[in-house]
Order: C-alpha cells, then sequence, then structure tokens
C-alpha cells in the first residue's frame, strides 16, 4: 500500500520503483488488448484506487494517499507509458474530480463523494464542454433552473472521459447564459439520478480504452447542498481545476513519449541495415539524441509547475507550459519513432503505432496547444 507515504526524496523514489513495476507487469502486457477491444480496464482501475493512485493528492482523512503534486506526476507518467488509456482515467479522477471536491467542496459534501471517490470505490467524471463550447466554456449553456430545494439542469455535455463509468460528475451549469461566466455554477452530481443519460459513445482515433462519452441531462434534478462553491463561481472551479489537470495531462504525455522512446531504442539496437544494427546510423542517433532531449525538457516543465503547485506558488503558466510542452513532444517523439521503426512502425506489431495515436488526444483535451499558449501569454504579457 503506497498510502499515508511522507513525502521524501528516497520515497519518491520507492513509489516510483512500485509503481513502475505494477505497471510494467499489469498494466502494459494488457494495453494492446485494450486499445483492440477497446475496453474500459476495470480491474486495473480498482486495483490503482488499492494502491492509493485514484487520489494521489487527497489528505489522508478524505480517503486519498496524502501525496504531493511531483509524485503524482512521476506516478501518471509510469501508468501511461504502459497504457494512455489508464492514464487518462486516473488523471481525471485525480484531478478534474478529487481536487475539485477537495479545494471548493463542503465537508459534508467531502465525506459524501470525496473519500469514494479519492479511495478508488467510486469514479469520476468533469463536464465542462458542450458541443458549441470548447476552448470557450464561459459561454456555456446547460441550463440549471432553480427550484424548490434545489436546481433542474438541462442540457448537453461532450468530449466527456469516464462519462458512461462515472458514480459522479463534476456539472458545469449556467443560471443565466446571458451573464456568460458569472451566470455559471458548478455541481457533484450521482450519474444514478432520474434524467442523466449516456447519449452517445465516441469511436476515436486514440486512448480507445477510456471512454469519451456525449451526456444529457434531462430536467435532472441535484439538490442544493449538491453545489459546489458559490453561484456564479462555477467557471472558476472549471479553471482552476484545469490548472491542475494540466499536469496530469502533461505527465500522461511523457507517459507516452518515454514508451516510444524506449522502444525506438531497442528497435534500433537490434534492427539492421548495411550489415550493422542501424543504432550505429548517426541519422538514428541524432533522432535519438533529440527524442531524449525533448522529452526531458517537458519532464523538468512539468516537474516544475507540480513542485509549484506543491509549494503553494501560482502554477497557471506553469502548468499551461508543461502540457503545450509535453504534448507536442510527444506527438514529435511519436512521429520520429515510427521512422526509427520504418514499414514495421506502420503496423500494430509495434507499441509506437499506439503511441502515435494515443499522443495526439493530448494537444487536444484540457485546452488546445492554442488555448496553452494564449494562457502563457496572457501571463507573460500581464507583466
Ligand atoms: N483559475 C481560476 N480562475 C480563473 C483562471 C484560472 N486559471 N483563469 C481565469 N479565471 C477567472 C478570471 O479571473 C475571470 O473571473 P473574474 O471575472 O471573476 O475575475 C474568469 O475566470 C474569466 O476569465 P477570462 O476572461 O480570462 O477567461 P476567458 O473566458 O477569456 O477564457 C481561457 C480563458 C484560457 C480561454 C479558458 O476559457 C480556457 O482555459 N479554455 C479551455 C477550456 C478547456 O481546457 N476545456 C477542456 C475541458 S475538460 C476536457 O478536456 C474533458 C475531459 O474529460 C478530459
Amino acid at each position: 500500500m503506497l498510502k499515508g507515504w511522507p513525502e521524501t526524496d528516497e520515497l519518491k523514489k520507492m513509489l516510483l520503483e512500485q509503481v513502475s513495476s505494477f505497471a510494467r507487469a499489469e498494466i502494459a502486457t494488457k494495453a494492446k488488448e485494450l486499445d483492440e477491444t477497446a475496453r474500459f480496464p476495470t480491474e486495473i482501475v480498482k486495483k490503482l484506487g488499492e494502491m492509493g493512485l485514484m487520489g494521489m493528492m487527497v489528505p489522508e482523512q478524505w480517503g486519498g494517499a496524502g501525496m504531493d503534486a511531483v509524485s503524482y506526476a512521476m506516478a501518471m507518467e509510469e501508468v501511461s507509458a504502459a497504457c494512455a488509456s489508464t492514464g487518462v482515467i486516473m488523471s481525471v479522477n485525480n484531478s478534474l474530480v478529487c481536487a475539485p471536491l477537495l479545494a471548493f467542496g463542503t465537508d459534508a459534501q467531502k465525506a459524501k463523494y470525496l473519500v469514494a471517490l479519492a479511495g478508488g470505490e467510486k469514479l469520476g467524471c468533469f463536464a465542462l464542454s458542450e458541443p458549441g463550447y470548447g476552448s470557450d466554456p464561459a459561454g456555456l449553456k446547460c441550463h440549471a433552473a432553480k427550484v424548490e430545494g434545489g436546481y433542474k439542469i438541462n442540457g448537453t455535455k461532450n468530449w466527456i472521459t469516464n462519462g458512461r463509468e462515472a458514480d459522479y460528475c463534476i456539472l458545469f451549469a449556467t443560471l443565466d447564459a446571458s451573464l456568460r461566466h458569472k451566470g455559471i455554477c458548478a455541481f457533484v452530481v450521482d450519474t444514478k439520478l432520474k434524467g442523466y443519460q449516456v447519449a452517445k459513445l465516441e469511436h476515436k482515433l486514440g486512448i480507445c480504452a477510456s471512454s469519451t462519452a456525449q451526456l444529457f441531462f434531462d430536467d435532472v434534478f441535484v439538490p442544493d447542498e449538491c453545489l459546489l462553491g458559490k453561484e456564479g463561481q462555477g467557471l472558476k472551479v472549471a479553471l482552476n481545476t484545469l490548472d491542475g489537470g494540466r499536469i496530469g495531462i502533461a505527465s500522461q504525455a511523457l507517459g507516452i513519449a518515454r514508451c516510444a522512446l524506449d522502444a525506438s531504442k531497442q528497435f534500433a539496437l537490434e534492427r539492421e541495415q548495411f550489415g550493422a544494427p542501424i543504432a550505429k546510423l548517426q541519422a538514428i542517433q541524432f533522432f535519438i539524441a533529440d527524442m531524449a532531449t525533448r522529452l526531458q525538457g517537458a519532464r523538468l516543465l512539468t516537474w516544475c509547475a507540480a513542485r509549484n503547485k506543491d509549494l503553494g506558488l501560482g502554477y497557471t503558466k506553469e502548468a499551461a507550459m508543461a502540457k503545450l510542452a509535453a504534448a507536442e513532444a510527444a506527438m514529435w517523439i511519436a512521429t520520429k519513432a515510427i521512422q526509427v521503426h520504418g514499414g514495421y512502425g506502420y503496423t500494430k506489431d509495434y507499441v509506437v503505432e499506439r503511441n502515435f495515436r494515443d499522443a495526439k488526444i493530448t494537444e487536444i483535451y484540457e485546452g488546445t496547444s492554442e488555448i496553452q499558449r494564449l494562457v502563457i501569454a496572457s501571463q507573460e504579457l500581464a507583466g
């Protein structure tokens, strides 16, 4: 059990070894089958919960493992190097569900929802995006009408990771869309409530073993005690949450990139052309050198953002830089990994083909690379 480990460098190393050996033995071995069959890895997610990895940064008092963000980034990289689908399931539950409950929830909400989510007994999803509102969530249209004792929710949410399996949903809806972000509220919603519907499941290019759902909210009655934070504070809850989420996705991208680099090194040492392993060719050596350098640069940015979070410093810009750098590194490294493999890399027999498909989403979800650049530029120019 990893729960309750104090934070020292020595113990971080032990955590890393434990997560890494679990990921290699129990996750990597199933990743190909999970990808090909688009099967949700129920048994792996259960084990991640038992290991304390589904609510890593939640204090033990609320059912979590009480670890820091750097440890979370390291564990996310290990899990995602084995299976990027499992990585995003873990990231959403940790960063987008447990984190806002911890930051904005009342003690009653923490007792009712967070303990089970952080302990891995329950799973969560985060429903912000809509068919017409992805990069611009301030304009969202899902409507929360104030009624006796609570709110009636009506609307559609898109691209919801874990939407099919989630027990609880962090939902964003507006009291009045004309108020833009000042009308938005966050709620914690039980997905068993009448009117919560999984309307559609997406067939995706990558991260095939995680579900991506369109959700309908059809007159869902949500009691007053499910309001998370204050009325009108919802966009702040969402954007603050996404700052932490971007550290998780950056770490997922690092894992994908590392898997592609490791596979490329192994292939280059084994594959012979012109009478010698292709690792002897300077062209291949330059690929490997650039892949390793981009990976390490992105990793340092990610750990820097996580460290800022742990120290209570601002990390909005740092998390955006980390996600931008890691996502673009993952895509670049996966592309070069296929090049190193030649025709073999274009087939499903080699892991780099999956890495290439999985890497792409990291440039899109939890804020596209273009949105990360906007966040970075606005902070830089604000002085
Ligand atoms: N933390 C907390 N509050 C913040 C914030 C932050 N990082 N950034 C801005 N805010 C607040 C502002 O202070 C402001 O509030 P006040 O008026 O009360 O001061 C309010 O939010 C609006 O600020 P802006 O006018 O600067 O925001 P904007 O509407 O121009 O949007 C944006 C800025 C960067 C474009 C932002 O909307 C954004 O990040 N968009 C991308 C959204 C995104 O990542 N979506 C992914 C959804 S999750 C997902 O991918 C699904 C999944 O399951 C994985």
